[in-house]
């Protein structure tokens, strides 16, 4: 927040929720996030309990800028600072040596912490006015599908939790998870910061299953996980999710034509009027930012299942996009 300027009351009525344990559910510009204090072990918990998430898969934790991040970390080297530098505040997660401020849930057990200082006008403040870091996992269930409005948290959590608002998701996919060991950064979830653009700061280790085609999803990983988000069924909407190629759309549309209300269709290539078909932007930064939105949409449906086109461009946001679609498709 830039000084001297006065927080609004609802920044100060959710860090007074934080405060006091409880959890609030806030805006990001990747997706909403499940908050809580993360210093804060009992709180830390009932975000656990709360999205039903496996204790093994650790917490992100937000911070307002460099000097809480340092304050949670053992190490803070100086290629986290490079990397801070160009893309905070923003969707890159930095993996860490963890310092012992943190408790063990937050990092389930393990040795690092994920850092992150994400950008939006309501969130830093909020940070701010709480004067910790919040840990904050997607607001959704979990292994369901990432929340980018606010209604989409409502859905689920009514008015249990406090939101606050801040409006459609910017951006619309999870961040870039990375760790850095030495000198070298590796990708552990693909997202809109790209190895390309990671490869002006180390040697970047991309991220091995992202190729992401239909032929080679993602592999089942077994435990342990480098990162446990990399678990296959992610993201998931409760419908059946089906891929396509580009060049199976014909036979799509056949089997739409036959099928009355029964499926669904997510394309961005197939630009037919249909209700039952939810036209996707050929561009992938506006792709990424409607895709949860348009899976909740299509979810709204109540058909048997979901048939979405697969895209097949070389541009690394496409490799993120295709990640979170191939997992979705993997029941
Ligand atoms: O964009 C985002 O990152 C959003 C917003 C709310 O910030 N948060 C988010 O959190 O996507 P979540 O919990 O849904 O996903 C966090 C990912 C998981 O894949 C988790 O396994 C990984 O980060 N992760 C967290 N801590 C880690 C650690 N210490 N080492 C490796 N992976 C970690
Ligand atoms: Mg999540």
């Amino acid at each position: 927040m830039p000084p001297g300027e006065i927080p609004q009351p609802p920044i100060l009525a959710a860090a007074d929720e934080l405060r006091r344990g409880r959890l609030v559910v806030f805006p990001t510009e990747t997706v909403y996030g499940l908050g809580a204090d993360a210093l804060n072990a009992d709180a830390v918990a009932a975000v656990f309990e709360r999205k039903g998430r496996p204790s093994g898969n650790p917490l992100i934790v937000h911070v307002s800028g460099t000097e809480m991040a340092r304050g949670i970390v053992a190490e803070w080297p100086p290629l986290a600072d490079r990397l801070a530098a160009e893309f905070w505040p923003g969707p890159l997660t930095i993996v860490l040596a963890r310092g012992d401020t943190i408790p063990d849930a937050v990092s389930a057990g393990g040795p690092t912490v994920a850092v992150r200082c994400p950008d939006h006008p309501l969130t830093r403040p909020l940070i701010d006015a709480l004067g910790r870091p919040i840990v904050g996992p997607s607001a959704n269930p979990s292994g369901t599908l990432s929340p980018t409005t606010a209604d989409h948290v409502r859905a689920w959590l009514g008015d249990s939790v406090m939101i606050l608002d801040g409006g459609p998701c910017e951006r619309g996919i999870e961040s870039t998870v990375v760790s850095v060991d030495g000198g070298t950064i590796r990708v552990l979830r693909p997202g809109v910061v790209t190895p390309g653009s990671l490869a002006r700061f180390a040697t970047v280790e991309a991220y091995e299953n992202a190729a992401g085609s239909l032929a080679s999803p993602p592999p089942a990983e077994t435990v342990p996980l480098r990162s446990p988000g990399l678990l296959r069924q992610h993201y998931a909407p409760r419908t059946r999710l089906r891929l396509f190629e580009s060049a199976d759309r014909r036979a799509v549309l056949d089997r739409l034509h036959a099928a009355g209300s029964s499926l669904v269709v997510l394309s961005h290539g197939i630009r037919l009027e249909d209700p039952r078909i939810i036209r996707m932007p050929p561009d992938p930064h506006t792709y990424a930012r409607e895709l949860y939105a348009a899976m909740h949409r299509a979810d709204a449906f109540g058909a048997d299942a979901i048939l979405a086109e697969l895209p097949e461009g070389g541009d690394p946001v496409w490799l993120a996009i295709r990640d979170r679609l191939l997992r979705a498709a993997a029941h």
